[in-house]
């Protein structure tokens, strides 16, 4: 029997509400269209749901501007509607957990409408104010990150959006308000939160100048531009410094084991994962985050065996050695904000092949792998070619700032706004290859379009009816990784440090060892694992592979066909 929590064991799969399903045919996904989808989650074998935010928001930042903590965005149904979800998704054993946004609130929220108000008002401390801008700080979204408020004759801070002012939280009351809307879902049954942008919740008392010697756009712009190895070095430099008075600052730890403590309150083991990939706010393994993102293994162009081994190198001895409990790690290769998996680490030649490498990668690494909704049947980034389907705000306001302030041509600009905002990797997501890719009616204007590469196989219906397809492919590796303790449980032991073409590695536990490779390469190689004792002296089953291998018994010396994923058991 597992020691381990479920969320530990548990596959996550991260569903983007807007995008999801759309049960009423407005062209936006909902609560309806989600449930209905329920027995699709469980046939793909994923555990758990990371739900993207549903709270009621003008959307200025896509429902993480919020307006409303403490209940369900219209457009996605009542909370009855979420209810229902929650209980459907419990009744097939799949987890929830909800997305909360703890920096800031929508500029619509009744907290800052009432700060905002006067200088005097009982919230008038909630938010963060001054009389005038101390700083050349920017906003990480569109420019200046103080913004003049007439009524109040004063600036409010907001790090993301104007729309979206930062929380003051220094202020107890902002903490009591939070953790209770925090215990609102609890209470309902939730089984924790990822916590959004927890970097970003404290600011540099000192108020320090950044360095830089352009602001956001002129930066956004120079990042456009930068080809030689200088310029990229010197790009990243700019980025760290602008923000790194904003980021990261003294409080979040404290802030973090309050909001733990409230989660323990809970039975059933509720959890948090933070979008940080700061080891140090797992605290003493037991008294801050249960999981934070192994965002550096993603954050690459290319994901080569040398950085994989490298990355566990680096973060698998400190999440081990916490002071007080064992960490445990968190792995995925795509979400909401990155573009997605299969454009990123594809390449022309051999999509298919790599988006299963990658995908097995994520499976088979130690720790608990969250996958992005549509990375199963192989979705792809869609560049948007019209600025007035834009609707990442971050994007219209790049587009505008560059084509008015820096006279770039709307053709070139609309290019490099497709590239850097984040609707290319939210478009709807496509169930069958009927109109609107079966995600809305025929007659629904869809609230960003649809890529039409649905057509092409990439749907969930077609790749049913294909036992070859990606997403069987999938369900086939979940079910494994699910059958298997090792996968699940155990330790990770790279093999093979120097191989360039392939990774190899076992996961060791008590019930059982499987040995992994993952061939990075175009070309057949022959490997031989004779030297290694616990391969040596065993006989290895070939468990699951991605070629045509059979599976059956294997020698301590194989081949694996180009970009193989080969998981075989060894039995000593
Ligand atoms: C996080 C979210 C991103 C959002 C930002 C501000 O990074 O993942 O989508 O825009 O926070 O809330």
């Amino acid at each position: 029997m597992s020691k381990l929590k479920w969320w530990q064991t548990a596959v996550f799969y991260q569903i983007y509400p807007r995008s999801f399903a759309d049960g009423n045919n407005d062209g936006i996904g909902d609560f309806k269209g989600a449930t209905e989808k329920l027995d699709y989650l469980a046939s793909l074998g994923v555990d758990a749901i990371w739900l993207s935010p549903h709270f009621p928001s003008p959307n200025w930042d896509c429902g993480y501007d919020i307006s409303d903590y403490c209940n369900v965005a219209p457009e996605y149904g009542s909370l009855d509607d979420f209810k229902t979800f929650l209980h459907e998704s419990h009744k097939r054993n799949i987890r929830v957990i909800l997305d909360l946004v703890l920096n800031h609130t929508s500029d619509e929220h009744p907290w800052f409408v009432e700060s905002r108000s006067s200088r005097d008002n009982p919230k008038a401390d909630w938010y963060v104010w001054v009389d005038s801008p101390p700083n050349n700080w920017q906003s990480c979204f569109d420019g200046d990150a103080w913004t003049y408020s007439p009524e109040r004759g004063q600036y409010y801070y907001h790090y993301f959006m104007k729309q979206q002012p930062d929380l003051n939280w220094h202020n107890p009351a902002v903490k009591q308000a939070m953790w209770d809307a925090v215990r609102f879902w609890l209470d309902m049954g939730v089984d924790g939160y990822r916590l959004d942008a927890i970097g970003t919740i404290f600011e540099d008392p000192n108020l320090t100048p950044h360095t830089v010697p352009m602001n956001l756009a002129g930066l956004r712009r120079f990042s456009d531009l930068a080809k030689t190895p200088d310029e990229l070095t010197l790009k990243d430099k700019y980025w760290n410094d602008m923000f790194k008075n904003q980021w990261g600052q003294a409080g979040i730890h404290e802030l973090m084991k309050e909001l733990r403590a409230v989660l323990d309150e809970y039975d059933g083991d509720r959890m948090l994962v933070g979008e940080d990939d700061n080891i140090d706010y797992m605290g003493n393994g037991k008294d801050e985050l249960h999981l934070v993102f192994n965002f550096p293994l993603m954050k690459v162009e290319k994901i080569t065996p040398g950085h994989i081994r490298q990355n566990q190198q680096e973060r698998l001895g400190r999440i081990e050695n916490l002071s007080a409990e064992k960490g445990w790690p968190c792995n995925t290769l795509g979400n909401h904000d990155s573009s997605r998996m299969y454009t990123r680490y594809g390449n022309k030649l051999h999509g298919p092949e790599l988006a299963r490498l990658h995908a097995a990668l994520v499976l088979t690494l130690k720790g608990t792998p969250f996958l992005y909704n549509g990375e199963e049947i192989g979705m792809t980034d869609y560049m948007l070619t019209d600025i007035s389907q834009v609707k990442d705000t971050m994007g219209t306001w790049y587009y505008h700032a560059i084509v008015t302030d820096m006279g770039v041509h709307p053709d070139e600009a609309i290019l490099r706004t497709a590239e850097m905002t984040r609707d290319k990797n939210r478009t709807p997501m496509h169930w069958t290859s009927g109109t609107n890719a079966g995600f809305s009616s025929k007659d629904a204007n869809t609230w960003l379009p649809v890529n039409p590469n649905f057509k092409d196989g990439i749907n969930v219906l077609d790749q049913e009816k294909n036992p070859s397809s990606l997403l069987h492919y999938y369900k086939h590796l979940l079910r494994i990784r699910k059958e298997s303790p090792a996968l699940k449980e155990g330790e990770y032991l790279p093999l093979h440090d120097e191989a360039g073409e392939y990774f190899a590695f076992l996961r060791q536990c008590a019930e059982q060892t499987v040995l992994v490779v993952l061939n990075f390469s175009a070309s057949t190689l022959e490997l031989d694992f004779s030297s290694i004792k616990e391969i040596n002296a065993a006989k290895m089953r070939s468990i699951f592979s991605s070629a045509e291998r059979r599976t059956g018994e294997i020698a301590s010396k194989f081949k694996v066909s180009p970009f193989e994923v080969l998981i075989a058991e060894v039995n000593s």
